[in-house]
């Protein structure tokens, strides 16, 4: 997971390619401002659990680096505070965010204002209207992943309208999000899956 020196600032972080400085060093703010709103949301809430956890923001970026220049269509499902897509606005992809939790809507909204990007963030569900999961077993569970209204109208796009899936669930929920790509998802879709070791799997070749 991250690694963060005693400064507040990210340990690991890809080189910097030629000529790129400025868009790497906003990308790297985005970060480090991202970890800094996790940690304040983590302290306001006194031991209190939630399932809001940062991704390794150097390792997707290091991912988002080698698809950026297929471009597209991003969707981060379960948003949070916003950082990954907005990463991926920076990067010139048409990105969008959806997660339940309004609060952290705001957060998202208020960091892609500060940044610069033009990342759209819906409030609600990621689950399509209509979808409802059963395991091959027939387990209806789905771990942490909430039901809510649906947020793609607010977005004015479907699931099948993005090239770019990306997600970070907790164990046990992976086959919940396949599920719903296999359902919801455009045929040619990538799904990106944020590991809990870290790393990103992406589920078919690219
Ligand atoms: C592990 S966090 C991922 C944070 C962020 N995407 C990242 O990679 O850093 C999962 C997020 O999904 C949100 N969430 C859970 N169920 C949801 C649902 N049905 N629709 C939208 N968001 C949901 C939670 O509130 C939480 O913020």
């Amino acid at each position: 997971m991250h690694e963060i020196r005693s400064d507040g600032r990210l340990e690991e972080w890809p080189a910097t390619p030629a000529g790129e400085g400025v868009l790497f060093g906003r990308l790297r703010e985005l970060c480090e401002e991202g970890l800094a709103i996790s940690a304040r949301i983590d302290g306001a809430r006194k031991g209190r659990w939630h399932s809001f956890m940062p991704a390794d923001y150097d390792t997707v970026l290091e991912d988002l680096l080698q698809i950026r220049g297929r471009g597209g269509r991003f969707l981060e499902l379960g948003s949070a505070t916003g950082v990954i897509a907005i990463m991926a606005d920076l990067l010139g992809f048409e990105a969008c965010g959806i997660e339940i939790a309004p609060e952290l809507v705001s957060e998202a909204r208020g960091l892609a204002r500060r940044y610069g990007s033009r990342a759209r963030f819906a409030t609600g569900s990621f689950l399509p209207a209509g979808y409802h999961y059963a395991s091959e077993t027939g387990d209806t569970r789905m771990g942490t992943v909430g039901i809510s209204e649906p947020a793609y109208p607010e977005l004015r796009y479907e699931l099948a309208d993005f090239d770019w899936v990306y997600a970070f669930p907790w164990p046990g929920e992976t086959e919940v999000l396949r599920d719903v790509m296999r359902c919801h998802g455009a045929p040619g879709a990538q799904l990106l899956l944020h590991g809990y070791n870290g790393g990103l799997e992406f589920d078919r070749p690219i």
